[in-house]
């Protein structure tokens, strides 16, 4: 048998972990993917049911309980894309670092991920203390849910640059951005400037 140096063999374990790895950032990258879609989705069909803008759809009832399936995806995909990074060989995240940010040496687009994931679990804990505190009060908490998207987006598009892959997911991740941040704006423009231009109508 030809003798290997010592360097050598550490070379080929690095590069063998490193292949056992791509299984798992690939799952990583996928159910981040899905959790991007469904977070738009979430957004969106939240501001459609509160307006009131989907009543043709159907009852308000059915339109919530499709606002809370979409939000409970959302955290699922996202929570298992985090987890992902615990089971890494090379570079693994620990616990700590999966959800404590801004710790030493926590780039800010993980720190973006890690607080908008927090608030998204946040907003859906205390989604459900509507009918024990004051809905104004209740509604400024569930509001933390737009900052919180606003994160999720800034930590999906440096990650996927950050893999390489930007290219491929560009075109289906602004189409997913524009319909959710029309409708995020829209629906915190005064009710004035949205019957001025056409979107809701005044009743006499
Ligand atoms: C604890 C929270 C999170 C952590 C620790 C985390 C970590 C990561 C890491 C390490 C990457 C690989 C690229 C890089 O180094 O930046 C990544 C990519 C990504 N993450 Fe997260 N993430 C978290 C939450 C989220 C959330 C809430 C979303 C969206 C709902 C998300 C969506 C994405 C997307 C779309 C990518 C790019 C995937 C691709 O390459 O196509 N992540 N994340």
């Amino acid at each position: 048998m030809t003798a290997v140096p010592a360097d050598g063999w550490s070379r080929a374990l690095v590069v063998l972990a490193q292949s056992a790895d791509l299984g798992v950032r690939d799952i990583a990258a996928l159910s981040a993917r899905v959790a991007y879609a469904f977070m738009c989705l979430t957004l969106c069909w939240g501001v459609l049911t509160t307006t009131g803008w989907a009543r043709r759809l159907g009852e308000r009832k059915t339109l919530r309980g499709g606002h809370l399936a979409l939000a409970a995806f959302t955290l699922s995909f996202a929570v298992v894309h985090a987890l992902c990074f615990l089971f890494l060989s090379t570079d693994p995240f620990d616990v700590a670092k999966l959800v404590i940010p801004l710790l030493p040496g926590t780039l800010a687009r993980h720190t973006a991920g890690i607080v908008g994931l927090e608030l998204m679990l946040a907003v859906a804990l205390t989604a459900g203390l509507h009918r024990w505190t004051a809905y104004r009060r209740w509604l400024w908490l569930h509001r933390l849910a737009y900052p919180a998207v606003g994160l999720g987006v800034l930590h999906s598009l440096f990650g996927a640059l950050a893999n390489g892959h930007l290219s491929l997911v560009w075109l289906a991740g602004i189409t997913l951005l524009v319909p959710a941040a029309t409708l995020g704006v829209l629906r915190f423009l005064p009710t004035r400037t949205l019957e001025r231009i056409g979107l809701v109508e005044e009743r006499v």
